[in-house]
């Protein structure tokens, strides 16, 4: 189970909880959903015939999917550096806590880059993003540029076929905690 651990310090007792706070493990779980959302609508897309109208919704929601990532990145990413996270469970070894950190480093980066690189693509096209609704568009950052849009898009498309294995690996991980080690790690973040 997971535990609370009280210290004495000059007299007064402070609780440090071994668990990832509740904001932590909101963010933490939907990001994950909203990247779900945005792969399966990708992927959905795919099968839908070229100029059909669930084939822009399917990209509509991937885009916006992924908008909603970069927008709970940023107080996730807040939360994590002024509140930090828990240490790491006793009994974990150097090459664990070096892998879990690498890891989720590499997430945190892929959570900004991803959208951004993906809202690019759209602006190099000549797009921005209309508020669905709304009479709203979201900036324009760069000019229209084809070269600029393709090499871009390849550089998401890549970023997103290599995380497949990055999130599978992670998720792996977690559910081997669970499973096979029977110790704290999922617990906590749930
Ligand atoms: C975490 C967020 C995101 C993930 C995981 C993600 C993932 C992907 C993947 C895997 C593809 C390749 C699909 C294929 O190979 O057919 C793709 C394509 C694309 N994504 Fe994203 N994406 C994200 C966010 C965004 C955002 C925020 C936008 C724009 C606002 C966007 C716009 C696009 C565009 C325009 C394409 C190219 C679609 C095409 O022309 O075939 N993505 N994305
Ligand atoms: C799209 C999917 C996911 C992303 C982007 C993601 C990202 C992250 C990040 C960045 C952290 C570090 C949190 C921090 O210290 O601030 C983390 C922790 C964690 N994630 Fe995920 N995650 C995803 C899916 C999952 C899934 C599917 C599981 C479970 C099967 C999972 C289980 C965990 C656990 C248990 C931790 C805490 C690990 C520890 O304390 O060492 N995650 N995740």
């Amino acid at each position: 189970m997971v535990k609370a651990i009280k210290f004495q310090s000059f007299g007064s007792p402070i609780t440090a909880v071994e668990r990832y706070a509740p904001p932590a493990i909101f963010f933490h779980w939907a990001v994950a959903l909203l990247i779900v959302i945005a792969y399966a609508a990708v992927i959905a897309k795919g099968y839908l015939p070229k100029g059909s109208a669930p084939r822009a919704l399917s990209m509509t929601i991937h885009e916006w999917a992924g908008i909603a990532v970069l927008i709970l990145a940023v107080p996730r990413l807040l939360w994590r550096l002024v509140r930090g996270a828990p240490g790491a469970l006793p009994g974990q070894g150097w090459p664990a806590r070096f892998g879990s950190a690498a890891v989720h480093l590499l997430l945190y980066v892929f959570l900004f880059a991803q959208p951004v690189l993906g809202y690019l693509t759209l602006n190099a096209g000549g797009h921005g993003l209309t508020i669905p609704g709304l009479d709203m568009a979201l900036p324009q950052f760069i000019d229209k540029d084809d070269e600029l849009r393709r090499s871009i898009k390849d550089i998401h498309e890549t970023l997103g076929s290599a995380f497949y294995w990055v999130i599978g690996l992670h998720a792996l991980a977690a559910l081997w905690h669970h499973y096979f080690r029977r110790d704290d790690t999922l617990r906590r973040m749930l």
